[in-house]
């Protein structure tokens, strides 16, 4: 989010960004002072309100939970409803009140939130029954098809990078994106939470670094 906030004030002079920073107290914001300089160097261009458990006496912070009812009356406040797209990050009960206040408070287009979730391999599960013979795989990119053999327990990244085939990907965990594969024909469990959109697995999308194919399988590169 700092990232992001930081890059689009800096290259984008027509954008305004407004971060809703959820904390227990002063003390836990993390980039309190970079946060605090960002703001003074670029004015109304970027609003920060930070929403606070604990905040101490005197403190002009939100206060409470980012929960959906808070959550909702801090960004009905700040008016940001017609803003082109959101952010979410953070724990995810937070991430579900926030996009509930959003989508159903504001009525905000889901189609504009985006959330970055993070979890460990430790806590994921796959979504079914995890293969146990070699399954062959077509993976289409750049208008040709590579026919490879993924081992068990190999997902489709591993199955295309270990054929020399050039597939896109960044974090190998399910939580960027980058991988993301069209499913054209065949079925592969995934592991669970990554990063996948409702809307991009209704489309047929599977993430290539956490999903296993459970039999022959075709799938492209968008
Ligand atoms: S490489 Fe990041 S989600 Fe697969």
């Amino acid at each position: 989010m700092m990232s992001i906030a930081a890059s689009v004030l800096a290259g984008e002079p027509g954008s305004r960004v407004t971060l809703v920073y959820g904390n227990r107290s002063e003390d836990d914001v993390v980039f309190r002072q970079a946060l605090t300089t960002l703001a003074a160097t670029h004015g109304d261009r970027f609003v920060l309100r930070h929403v606070l458990e604990e905040p101490r006496a005197k403190s002009r912070a939100g206060r409470g939970r980012l929960e959906r009812a808070v959550a909702e009356q801090e960004l009905r406040a700040l008016d940001v409803t017609k803003a082109d797209a959101f952010f979410l990050c953070g724990p995810e009960p937070m991430m579900v009140d926030v996009r509930a206040a959003l989508v159903e408070g504001l009525g905000v287009a889901a189609a504009k939130i985006h959330e970055e979730r993070f979890s460990s391999p430790a806590q994921r599960s796959a979504t079914g029954k995890l293969p146990t013979r070699a399954q062959p795989i077509s993976i289409r990119i750049a208008g040709r098809t590579h026919e490879v053999t993924a081992r068990p327990g190999e997902t489709l990244l591993e199955a295309g990078l270990g054929a020399g085939v050039n597939m896109p990907y960044s974090c190998g965990l399910g939580g960027c994106g980058a991988c993301k594969l069209k499913l054209v024909a065949g079925e592969v469990v995934e592991d669970e939470p990554n990063c996948l959109t409702a809307a991009e697995r209704a489309q047929g999308f599977v993430l290539g670094c956490v999903s296993r194919a459970t039999n022959s399988t075709t799938v492209e590169v968008p």
